[in-house]
């Protein structure tokens, strides 16, 4: 059984991924400041992650766990032209800065290693000291930018994973960062086919009675004169990245909406009128909902009326996998006062638990590596 401490937990997607993956693993205690997102952990895993910053964790606290594994998903902002890309400069970044500081203090630093983060921590401050500091400390590391999309998920979440595991013996540094190669494509090595998407409209809630509170509001469509965003349809198998601001007013850039009427308009003409956004009033656009997009970020959930069926999975084959809809269970519960908008602010911060299962079990615990 692998021990696991997971950091920045939010909702814990990086958990789940640990049981879609089917590995022998237990989270030991989960660390986060967001008291919302606390709510949801305690209700799916029944244990309430501690809500002290990490930045002020000591040696003392961490050690006594005694873990193999460190899971972490820091706060994304220092590394995003929204969050102004001040990367180590920025307060948001000091929590993970002060984790890799602890490594070397520890007498029982982890065995494993799994970070997950934003397309651009490639290229930061962060990443560097990162790197060095595990290549010092004795670590094989694996890096990648990977989407769902890869991996058969009809949704695009361009995110960068770092594994890394303890060498069984030292060896001399060979100066990692020099010869680092950033994956991008899944399997590493390229050679198998490529896995098919399945459609929207099998991830969709056809039948909720109450879907038309998830209707885009006409103001957020009319004022946006000549913004495009991202319009799919049920037959589309792409949806754009869902971030923290989805549901709310920010419709360009915070993830695709969902047109439910004149479906031919598009097929037969293939354009929107951007330049007269009332004609879009037209055509029925909605918001997935919490549970679509939990669906899309393949979190474990209840079977449901429409959903893709692939064939068995093989959890103790460590080749990579078709997608599946993961019903293992606890299943994601949002407790009842958890609103719409919090639950996408949630989901939108969280990730994609297929993505990162299938990097479990093919590449951090996997002694071959792909
Ligand atoms: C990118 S989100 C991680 C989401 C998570 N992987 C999930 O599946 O929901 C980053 C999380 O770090 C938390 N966080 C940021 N700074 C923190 C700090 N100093 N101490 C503890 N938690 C912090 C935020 O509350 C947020 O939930």
């Amino acid at each position: 059984m692998i021990t696991c401490l997971e950091f920045f937990s939010g909702i814990g997607g990086l958990h789940h991924a640990l049981n879609v993956a089917g590995v022998d693993a237990v989270v030991l205690k989960a660390f986060d400041m967001n008291e919302v997102a606390n709510k949801v952990y305690n209700r799916t895993f029944g244990s309430a992650p501690s809500n002290k910053a990490i930045d002020r964790l000591t040696v003392k606290e961490i050690e006594k766990y005694k873990v193999d594994c460190w899971l972490l998903s820091p706060p994304c902002q220092p590394y995003t032209r929204g969050g102004n890309m001040k990367d180590s400069e920025d307060q948001r970044a000091k929590p993970l800065l002060h984790l890799i500081s602890l490594l070397a203090k520890l007498s029982n630093a982890p065995q494993y290693l799994f970070l997950e983060n934003v397309k651009n921590f490639e290229c930061s401050q962060s990443r560097e000291v990162l790197v060095k500091e595990l290549d010092r400390l004795n670590y094989d590391i694996t890096e990648c930018l990977l989407s769902p999309l890869q991996f058969g998920v009809p949704n695009h979440r361009l995110r960068y994973y770092l594994c890394a595991h303890k060498r069984a013996h030292d060896k001399p540094s060979q100066d990692y960062i020099e010869t680092a190669t950033i994956h991008e494509k899944w399997p590493f090595n390229g050679d198998s086919a490529t896995f098919a998407i399945p459609p929207i409209s099998q991830f969709l809630d056809l039948d909720e009675p109450a879907i038309d509170q998830h209707l885009v509001p006409a103001k957020y469509i009319t004022k946006s004169h000549n913004f495009r965003f991202d319009i799919t349809l049920p037959s589309h198998s792409q949806t754009s990245c869902f971030t923290k601001a989805y549901g709310s007013h920010h419709v360009q850039t915070s993830g695709s909406m969902l047109q439910t009427r004149n479906l031919e308009l598009l097929l037969q003409n293939n354009y929107y009128d951007w330049a007269n956004p009332e004609s879009l009033l037209d055509l029925g656009l909605r918001f997935f909902t919490p549970t679509e997009v939990a669906r899309l970020h393949a979190f474990p959930m209840a079977p449901w009326a429409n959903e893709f069926s692939a064939s068995e999975t093989d959890n103790d084959s460590k080749l990579p996998r078709q997608y599946q809809p993961p019903h293992c269970t606890p299943h994601i519960d949002f407790p009842q006062e958890i609103t719409t908008i919090q639950r996408h602010r949630l989901l939108g911060n969280s990730l994609n638990c297929w993505v990162v299962a299938e990097l479990y079990r093919c590449v951090l615990f996997n002694p071959a590596p792909l």
